[in-house]
């Protein structure tokens, strides 16, 4: 009967992980609809938003197209990623795609996180996480108002850089990027994140020294900095949680606080008004793996208000079954509006207390 105890511990073991794995992917979540206002979808875009920047004047760039290991991806084969932008001062949004200058390789654009920094000059630089390949480079562009344009100005490219999801921009040439896995191969992504793993990290990149600045999560994903500049926060997809860290002169991270926010956190973006925090989580993720458009992933966006009290408020601020939107990834608000963009679906503006 020597095996009887080890049978049973693996057993234990396995259906524990079992159901902790049902419970990340939302088998048992229910859908409560939830509407902040008046919800429209934004024109143009249907391929994905996974992430969102809204420029001061109300400019807001989108990345769309993403292909990413097991997720659906909608566009027709070998329909390139794109950047849209959608003026949010109009009433009603529409979305325009910015051309991108020539010398740079659109047809295996596959653009992920992204993020702006704006020069002292005005210049808009836009960073980039792009996959070709299923490899990972950050491209820098200029964005060209007038043009409606992205120049092209380098692809950054770096052995610490293996596996990015998203990036914030801290300076002209320096950023702090998210690297959601240890391994960049799907089928040990897999094993990563069936045996939850935490062996994800962020990396600090400048040109003169590039450095892991932390590690030991589960997916880590979205990443934002404080409106002070003085903390980053971090989803950390597989557990659930926000961390908040502060950023020390040399660049490295300390770890402050965490926040269990009770859905899986995809990229988080602080409100630059009142440093709130938004998040966009896709409901249902098991859905999303196991794609029918008849019975598809749903949507969920929350807002974190004073993350660094000791009584943070959660807000549940939308919730669809994907009857509307699918696979939500991002939001963020601008005067009163508030901005959902989805990982592979379209996008929706609500008009935020208009109902
Ligand atoms: C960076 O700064 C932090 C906090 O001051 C310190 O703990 C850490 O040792 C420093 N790292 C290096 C490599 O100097
Ligand atoms: C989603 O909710 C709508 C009503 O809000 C309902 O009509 C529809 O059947 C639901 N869809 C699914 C797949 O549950």
């Amino acid at each position: 009967m020597g095996w009887l105890l080890p049978l049973v511990i693996f057993l234990a073991l396995f259906t524990h992980r079992f159901f902790d794995l049902c419970n990340k992917l939302g088998v048992f979540k229910e859908v409560v609809p939830i509407e902040p206002g008046d919800c429209h979808l934004i024109k143009g875009i249907e391929y994905g938003s996974e992430d969102i920047n809204i420029l001061p004047g109300g400019l807001a760039l989108i990345s769309s197209g993403l292909k990413y290991p097991l997720l659906p991806n909608l566009a027709p084969p070998d329909h390139p990623g794109q950047i849209f932008l959608v003026d949010l001062n109009n009433p009603t949004l529409r979305a325009v795609e910015l051309r991108i200058s020539r010398g740079f390789e659109v047809e295996s654009f596959n653009p992920h996180g992204l993020s702006t920094y704006i020069e002292k000059d005005g210049t808009v630089l836009v960073f980039v996480v792009n996959h070709p390949q299923h490899t990972s480079t950050v491209e820098l562009f200029k964005f060209e108002e007038e043009q409606r344009s992205l120049t092209h100005l380098k692809t950054i490219r770096h052995e610490l850089l293996n596996s990015v999801n998203d990036i914030i921009a801290v300076s002209s040439q320096s950023f702090y990027a998210t690297n959601d896995h240890y391994y960049s191969s799907t089928y040990l992504r897999i094993l990563e994140d069936c045996f939850g793993f935490q062996w994800g990290n962020v990396v600090y990149y400048s040109p003169t020294e590039v450095k892991q600045v932390a590690t030991g999560y589960g997916f880590p994903n979205g990443i934002d900095i404080s409106t002070d500049g003085k903390h980053i926060f971090l989803a950390e997809t597989s557990f659930y949680t926000i961390h908040v860290m502060e950023i020390n002169p040399n660049h490295s991270l300390t770890p402050k606080k965490s926040l269990d926010v009770g859905v899986l956190p995809d990229n988080v973006k602080v409100d630059p008004k009142t440093g709130h925090l938004w998040i966009g989580s896709c409901f249902n993720l098991w859905k999303a793996l196991l794609y029918n458009p008849e019975n598809p992933p749903g949507s969920e966006v929350i807002r974190v208000e004073s993350i660094l009290s000791k009584d943070p408020k959660v807000t549940h601020v939308y919730m669809n079954n994907g009857s509307v939107l699918q696979s939500t990834s991002v939001a963020m608000v601008y005067e009163d509006k508030l901005l959902i963009g989805t990982i592979f679906h379209k996008a929706l503006y609500c008009e935020l207390g208009s109902s």
